[in-house]
């Protein structure tokens, strides 16, 4: 039996069946990751958009295993090592006031619902048709795609969904006891949707005339992707909440949400065990540290991919990138896999890569070569 065998066998017989794979993935290194029988690829899923500083970044390695000899965990009863310091950080990236820490983007999700709540005193909450913000019960009452909601209901927050980029649609639904307005600035799992250029400041005039909040979940949009450290910073919009996750830390777990001032959690509303710990901070601090330097190449790197593949008119905006592809989206995932490059399809048919924020121009070369050959082979 090969080794991919010998997971597969494991993973059939003890865990359940929720996840469609079929390959594993033992190495990885910069924008290159191997599978168990030894192959190479270059990554353009990058965990979905998580390691941002690539695989196993030898300043976040460092950073964490050094932190590991020092403390593990202590609990958020006392000051944590980092903890402070990579708060400071993200105020200063998100121009936010204050942030609270959670191990995932669906935590950051219900945190913002809770901090809304307790805020306004509102209760309801109004998202957008196509988005995704997590799969814990509060979370998943904001994530449209009824499929994946639906069995789950009653999930006990009150939720409209309107057509993401309709405004006319938002001013009808929001009313007095909206709580927020919950919007991905790019709607990621949708399959890289760049909305209309006058939505997300539309939402911001809407949210002021009704006093309910303005919650932007960058989970995936965040922490560099699209050439800034935040999506919304394309625009001019401050919202009143934001969420950041996924590429926060380069793959060690973590989420946050930072708020602007006059919305904090006040003693006892909101907590964690595990959130905020030593060694996501500092893996976060890390990672900060190496996307600093690279964040003004981020832009250039996505217009690369974007000329490269411009005859199948891409969605781009940095190293956030969408294609539509329609139902031959997993033949193509599987024909850029066998040659060497691990892309991804989000949902309706939408191939989406979003690669290592380090990826090379050489790496991108040949990352184009391969999808725009099979995109030709497949598609035409
Ligand atoms: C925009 C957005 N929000 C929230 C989430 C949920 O994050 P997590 O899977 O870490 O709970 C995701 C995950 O894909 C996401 O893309």
């Amino acid at each position: 039996m090969d080794k991919t065998s010998q997971y597969k066998a494991l993973d059939e017989r003890y865990f359940m069946p929720a996840f469609t794979r079929d390959m594993a993935l033992v190495k990885g290194a910069g924008s290159k990751v191997w599978d168990a029988e030894g192959n190479e690829y270059i990554d353009c899923v990058a965990g979905i958009a998580v390691c941002s500083t690539g695989h196993c970044h030898p300043q976040v390695v460092k950073a964490i295993c050094d932190q590991a000899h020092e403390l593990i965990h202590c609990s958020n009863l006392y000051y944590v090592p980092h903890q402070g310091d990579l708060a400071k950080k993200l105020v200063e990236i998100t121009g936010m006031q204050k942030v609270f820490f959670s191990n995932s983007g669906a935590e950051a999700t219900d945190g913002a619902l809770k901090l809304a709540r307790v805020r306004t005193g509102k209760k309801k909450f109004v998202a957008f048709t196509h988005g995704f913000h997590g799969r814990t019960i509060g979370s998943l009452a904001v994530t449209h795609k009824p499929a994946i909601r639906e069995p789950f209901e009653p999930l006990g927050v009150k939720c409209t969904f309107v057509g993401y980029g309709d405004l006319d649609g938002l001013k009808k639904a929001v009313d007095a006891d909206t709580a927020g307005v919950i919007v991905e600035p790019i709607q990621g799992e949708a399959g890289v949707i760049i909305p209309p250029d006058n939505f997300l400041t539309g939402i911001r005039e809407i949210c002021d005339k009704t006093g309910s909040l303005m919650i932007a979940d960058e989970v995936q949009t965040g922490m560099g992707r699209t050439g800034k450290w935040l999506a919304i910073q394309h625009t001019t919009v401050q919202p009143d909440i934001i969420m950041l996750a996924k590429g926060i830390a380069s793959g060690f777990p973590m989420g946050a949400l930072a708020a602007r001032e006059g919305l904090e959690f006040k003693k006892g509303e909101h907590g964690s065990t595990f959130a905020g710990g030593p060694l996501a901070c500092s893996a976060a601090l890390a990672t900060i540290g190496v996307i600093e330097k690279i964040l003004p190449d981020i832009s250039g790197k996505g217009e690369r991919f974007r000329q490269g593949l411009e005859k199948y008119h891409p969605r781009v905006r940095g190293l956030m990138m969408g294609v539509t592809t329609g139902d031959k989206c997993p033949e193509i995932q599987k024909k850029c896999a066998e040659q060497g490059i691990l892309v991804n399809c989000a949902a309706d048919g939408n191939l989406r890569l979003v690669p290592p924020l380090v990826i090379t121009d050489e790496e991108i070369d040949r990352v184009v070569r391969v999808v725009n050959g099979t995109l030709g082979q497949v598609m035409l």
